[in-house]
């Protein structure tokens, strides 16, 4: 198990030594706690979502998928651009053992096309 801060480059260069080629699936459950303001706190995971579809663009094998959790809240449209132009699909889904009260749910990507062409 690696642990660190994501948002140190250092640990995603970890990761992806630890991976050792394309990946198949990118999956982030990242969310930082809680302020209980819902507008700081729906920023804050997009961020790491943000992050985390970076990451997924440098690793993932053409044809795999990601998947993050956010929140509803609105701020999402530059990360729905960026993955629907990477992936074939873009869709929600909000997982049965997610609490119907939180504003939690995940952006499932599928089909990556690739890096860019160089
Ligand atoms: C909802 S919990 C996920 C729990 C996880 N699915 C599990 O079963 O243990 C959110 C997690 O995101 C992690 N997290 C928040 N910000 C992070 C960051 N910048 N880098 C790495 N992990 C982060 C927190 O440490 C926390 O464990």
């Amino acid at each position: 198990m690696l642990q660190g801060d994501f948002r140190d480059p250092a640990t995603a260069e970890r990761i992806r030594a630890a991976v050792g080629g394309p990946a198949d699936l990118v999956l982030s459950d990242m969310a930082a706690p809680a302020t209980g303001h819902a507008a700081t706190d729906h920023l804050r995971i997009v961020a790491l979502a943000e992050e985390a579809f970076a990451f997924a663009a440098a690793v993932l094998r053409p044809g795999g998928a990601f998947v993050a959790k956010v929140f509803q809240g609105g701020a999402e449209g530059d990360l729905l651009a960026g993955l629907k132009h990477a992936f074939a699909a873009v869709r929600h889904a909000k997982p049965a053992a997610s609490r119907a009260e939180s504003a939690e749910t995940y952006v499932v990507a599928t089909g990556f096309r690739g890096p860019p062409a160089a």
